[in-house]
């Protein structure tokens, strides 16, 4: 008999050092009367996450009132049944279990077959590659949402072209082409990150990562793809005033931009009939930006050698290990975003805030797309039918845009004269 769907978000992965800082802002910043749990594999240490999440509930009759205390859920990442329990108790599931190829792929399936909402905040590529091509037409046929990529890779990016393209269609203008240049920020690394970084350094399908068209759907890729290729080397951008060089998300940022184009061209919405988007790091001097291409020229074969990532593994932090409080407080994250119309007027776009971007701000883009579906999923773009392997800006748009701001981080369009 299949169970009542008695909880509106299950926090899995709660016990590890995204998942707890997940779980604390639920317990912060969810709606009045929330049903939720956070969920894991250790009972004992899941009791632990809900005794702090209880501590930062307010309490009962205060105002404004805050979500209730969280229920406790143990199911392993490869326990197929008590996965199906838990997805079938609930409307949404928010996932931190990584690296996400070796843990996350019976949850997704089990929200799949139980049509539970889910986001989660992978970088994996290859393993959503896979994803869609396993869940995307049983997702949109059920009218259940499915979004990886929720960290930061890649809400930024993803909505800060969503942003342009939506500021040039109220010209009734095609949006010809984005380039984003994120800053370098200030955060620290998660044992986690690291770990998923790793794993894909092993990767054998080393040509997928590199296929600049890898989420698309299929026959969407353009037969020239001009624009797309990675950027290898360092330019002067007149329009940001700045060096651009490689930068180590876009190979992960740029697929999903093109995957929304095509979702929203599929969707009767394009972004613009040849439309491109690429992606830089943004460096005040040229020899810093030719020093990061370089040395991102050399990473890449390095970290294929089992040695090197030894290494790594052993000088970087662990599996639930991250940076201090005060570094994820203190870090920050922006980035820039130009778009060109098709009429050659152009617009920019900032998308930024204050809190490291491998935490403070991940959880913060994580935690409201994980929301949105829990409190706002009529409001939400295509309408309560809109399922499938989707992205950021096609799940959620100016839901999320909306929550994010609230929430202190800018997202803003101004235009800009001509070059
Ligand atoms: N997109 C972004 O910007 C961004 C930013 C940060 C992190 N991430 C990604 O988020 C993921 C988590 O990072 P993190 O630093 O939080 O890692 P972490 O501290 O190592 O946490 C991993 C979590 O997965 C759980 N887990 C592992 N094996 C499991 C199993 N068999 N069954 C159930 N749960 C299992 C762990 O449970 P235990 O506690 O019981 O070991 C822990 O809760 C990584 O994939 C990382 O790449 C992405």
């Amino acid at each position: 008999m299949t169970p009542p769907r008695d909880l509106d978000l299950v926090v899995y992965g709660a016990t590890g050092f995204t998942g707890r800082q997940a779980a604390a802002y639920v317990a912060r910043r969810g709606p009045p009367g929330l049903r939720w749990a956070v969920a894991g594999r250790d009972a004992a240490r899941l009791a632990a996450v809900r005794g702090a999440c209880a501590a930062l509930v307010p309490p009962a009759g205060s105002a404004p009132a805050g979500p209730l205390p969280p229920d406790v859920l143990v199911a392993d990442a490869h326990d197929a049944r008590a996965l199906d329990d838990l997805a079938a108790r609930a409307r949404v599931v928010l996932t931190t279990a990584g690296p996400y190829a070796r843990h996350g792929s019976a949850l997704v399936a089990a929200c799949v077959a139980r049509r539970a909402d889910y986001v989660d905040i992978t970088g994996e590529t290859p393993w959503v590659r896979d994803l869609i091509d396993r869940h995307h037409a049983q997702a949109a046929a059920d009218g259940t949402r499915v979004v990886p990529l929720c960290g930061f890779d890649s809400v930024p990016s993803d909505l800060g072209t969503w942003l342009l393209v939506e500021h040039f269609r109220g010209l009734g203008l095609a949006t010809r082409r984005v380039r984003g240049a994120f800053r370098a920020g200030r955060g620290g690394l998660n044992g986690g990150t690291l770990a998923s970084a790793l794993a894909l350094s092993e990767d054998r399908e080393v040509a997928r990562l590199r296929d600049p068209f890898l989420l698309n759907p299929p026959g969407t890729a353009p037969a020239r793809g001009a624009g797309s290729r990675d950027r290898r080397g360092v330019t002067w951008d007149p329009d940001l005033r700045t060096w651009l060089a490689p930068f180590v998300m876009a190979p992960v940022n740029t697929r999903v931009v093109r995957r929304s184009a095509a979702l929203w061209a599929q969707a009767g919405a394009p972004y613009g009939p040849d439309f491109a988007y690429e992606e830089a790091l943004a460096l005040a001097r040229a020899p810093a930006a030719w020093a990061v291409a370089a040395s991102m020229a050399l990473a890449d074969p390095l970290l294929r050698l089992a040695p090197a990532r030894a290494l790594a593994r052993r000088l970087g932090p662990r599996p639930g290990e991250g940076p201090s409080e005060e570094t994820m407080d203190r870090g920050w994250f922006a980035s820039r975003y130009v778009g060109v119309a098709a009429d050659g007027r152009r617009a920019l776009a900032e998308v930024s805030g204050q809190g490291d971007p491998g935490n403070r701000a991940t959880v913060t883009f994580l935690c409201e797309a994980a929301l949105a579906l829990a409190c706002e999923r009529d409001a939400l773009p295509g309408g309560p039918a809109r399922g499938g392997l989707l992205t950021p800006a096609t799940a959620f748009g100016d839901v999320l845009v909306r929550r994010l701001r609230a929430a202190g981080v800018r997202l803003e369009v101004t235009p800009l004269g001509p070059s």
